[in-house]
C-alpha cells in the first residue's frame, strides 16, 4: 500500500461525507498492520455537537472490525489549509499508534503536494489513564 494509494482511497471516502452544515467534506484511510485498510467520513448531525470527524468514522470501523494496530492514516478535504487532525482524533488515534505511526494530509485537489509527518511529532503528550 502507498501513501498514494491510501491518499485516494481518503479522498473517495470524503465523497461519503455527510456534512450539509460546515459544507467541509473531509475523507481518511486507515491503514491496518495486516494491511487492511478501513475508510471514514465526517458525519455531520443537526445537534452539532454529535458530529464525528472522519478520522474517528475509520477509527472506529476498524476497531469494531477487530483491528487495532496501525500503521499510517491519510487524510483529506476541501479547503485552502493541510487537514491535519483536530485535537480529539490525536487523542483517539494515540490509544492504537504505534511509534512510527505516519499521518499524510492532503487538499483533495492537490493530492500531489500531500505532508507526512511522524504522530509522535503531531501529539507528543497523550492524555493516558493507566501506565
Ligand atoms: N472534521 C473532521 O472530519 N476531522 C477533523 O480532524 C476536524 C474536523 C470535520 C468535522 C465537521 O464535520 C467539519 O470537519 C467541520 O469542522
Amino acid at each position: 500500500m502507498t501513501p498514494d494509494t491510501l491518499l485516494t482511497i481518503a479522498a473517495n471516502a470524503a465523497r461519503n461525507a455527510h456534512a450539509p452544515y460546515s459544507k467541509f467534506k473531509v475523507g481518511a484511510a486507515l491503514l491496518c498492520k495486516d494491511g487492511a485498510v478501513f475508510s471514514g467520513c465526517n458525519v455531520e448531525n443537526s445537534s452539532y455537537g454529535l458530529t464525528n470527524c472522519a478520522e474517528r468514522t475509520a477509527v472506529f470501523s476498524a476497531v469494531a472490525a477487530g483491528q487495532k494496530e496501525f500503521s499510517a492514516i491519510a487524510i483529506v478535504a476541501e479547503g485552502k489549509s493541510l487537514p491535519y487532525p483536530c485535537g480529539a482524533c490525536r487523542q483517539v488515534l494515540s490509544e492504537f499508534c504505534v511509534e512510527d505511526f505516519l499521518v499524510t494530509v492532503a487538499l483533495v485537489n492537490a493530492l500531489e503536494d500531500s505532508v507526512t509527518i511522524p504522530f509522535a511529532e503531531l501529539f507528543p503528550h497523550r492524555f493516558e489513564l493507566i501506565g
